[in-house]
């Protein structure tokens, strides 16, 4: 038996043996998370906090809302030039996880920018059911804008004029994984293996589809990325984000005018596609803790791609989206004011120590550069006339501002 073999779960011996015994790790990560019955973002069965499974910036606290609701307010006022004076805003956040960051925001910016709220709404859009029902609890009190959850397909029906975010949400999109075996590069796949007593899962190759080998070669092209890298080890293995184009495609569709920012773990094709990153990127999370075995207990751990930087910029070009710029989250978080909010906590009273010192930690956590001050803001814009013709708002982005001028 492969040392990475571990037991496979009889809801998945059952899938597997129907799928011919192997499928694609796309295909795995798809049923692991979000399979209505034992997906672990379906079921609800991760939870997102300092007492759940894994922290995002938004579940520290609420500093991280407020300070992004001040870039939020900046690009609702330029938006507002743009349009209709009684055209609807609307605030739309793709994967909101526990309804953190979408209820902090809106309390953020009722406090920024009271007047926008009138013209305000909030949509959610959100995969998996579990998740929406935690979101409706969270975002229960907020009484002051209209709260929706659509689908991207409802959405391109009735596209909206607004903000969106995507928060560590394109890192919970299913990747297909690449490897290296004896010089050529195959498409990695789950399968089923069994002995006496127990069956397991274990890792496959298979070939590499058609569309996985154009889309590699469009990177080449376009982007000069070379996958394998040319000194990769045999066995090297990395991931493409397949679902990417699509998803593109659908946030182009939802969208009338408005920028839409991408938050999440990302690093540069150089750094991603190298010959000394032989394990690729992906990891599982529960618990508080990571883990790099990827067939365990599946159903019951996140798991997470980096996202490629040039790649995702490509692929947001090719669908309409203009590139406004990127930066660390620490360099954002400092552009929009996080030193002073640092400073300000001396002011509280002895009385509130706790707080201050629960809410200072929290604050060098989202710029720390070994851990959240690393991940990557990501600005786009979008705004096509009737014709498909872009026309540019060039929306001014704060984050993107020397923190120091
Ligand atoms: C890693 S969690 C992030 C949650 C939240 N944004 C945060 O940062 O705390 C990923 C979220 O995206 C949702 N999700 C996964 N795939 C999705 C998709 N294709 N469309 C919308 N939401 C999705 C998950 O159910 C979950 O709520």
């Amino acid at each position: 038996m492969d040392h990475s073999s571990v037991p496979c779960p009889a809801w998945l011996i059952k899938r597997l043996d129907q799928a011919g015994g192997s499928i694609s790790f796309h295909q795995y990560m798809e049923w692991s998370l979000n399979d209505p019955e034992h997906g672990a973002y379906a079921t609800g069965q991760l939870k997102i906090g300092r007492h759940g499974d894994f922290t995002t910036s938004p579940s520290l606290g609420k500093d991280f809302a407020q300070l992004l609701a001040l870039q939020l307010a900046d690009w609702f006022e330029q938006l507002k030039q743009s349009v209709d004076k009684e055209r609807t805003l609307s605030l739309l956040e793709f994967g909101p996880g526990e309804g953190d960051l979408s209820f902090d925001l809106i309390s953020a910016l009722e406090d920024i920018c009271p007047a926008l709220l009138p013209r305000l709404e909030l949509i959610l859009v959100e995969a998996n059911q579990a998740m929406v029902k935690r979101q409706q609890k969270r975002l229960g009190s907020l009484t002051k804008v209209p709260i929706h959850w659509r689908t991207l397909e409802e959405l391109a029906k009735a596209p909206v004029v607004g903000v969106m975010i995507a928060h560590e949400m394109l890192d919970a999109l299913p990747v297909e994984r690449l490897v290296l075996r004896e010089q050529r590069l195959f498409r990695q796949g789950v399968c089923l293996e069994s002995d006496d007593f127990e069956s397991y899962l274990s890792f496959t190759e298979l070939p590499l589809t058609a569309e996985l080998t154009s889309s590699l070669a469009d990177a080449q092209v376009c982007l000069g990325i070379q996958i394998p890298p040319a000194d990769a080890a045999d066995g090297w293995c990395s991931e493409w984000h397949c679902e990417l184009k699509h998803w593109w495609q659908q946030a182009s569709a939802a969208m009338s005018c408005g920028p839409l920012l991408v938050i999440d773990y990302a690093l540069e094709a150089r750094r991603y596609y190298n010959a000394s990153r032989s394990a690729g990127t992906l990891m599982a999370y529960r618990q508080q803790s990571a883990s790099g075995a990827l067939l365990e207990d599946p159903g019951q751990w996140d798991l997470t791609a980096h996202l490629c930087l040039e790649t995702l910029q490509l692929q947001a070009e090719q669908q309409g989206w203009t590139f406004l710029g990127e930066v660390r989250q620490g360099q954002a978080l400092l552009a929009l004011g996080l030193a002073e909010k640092l400073h300000a906590l001396q002011a509280l009273p002895s009385s509130q120590l706790d707080i201050a010192l629960q809410r200072r930690e929290a604050l060098l956590r989202l710029v720390d550069p070994v851990g959240l001050g690393e991940f990557r803001w990501l600005a786009f814009e979008f705004n096509q006339n009737s014709k498909g013709i872009a026309e540019p708002l060039r929306l001014r982005c704060r984050f993107l501002e020397d923190p120091i001028s």
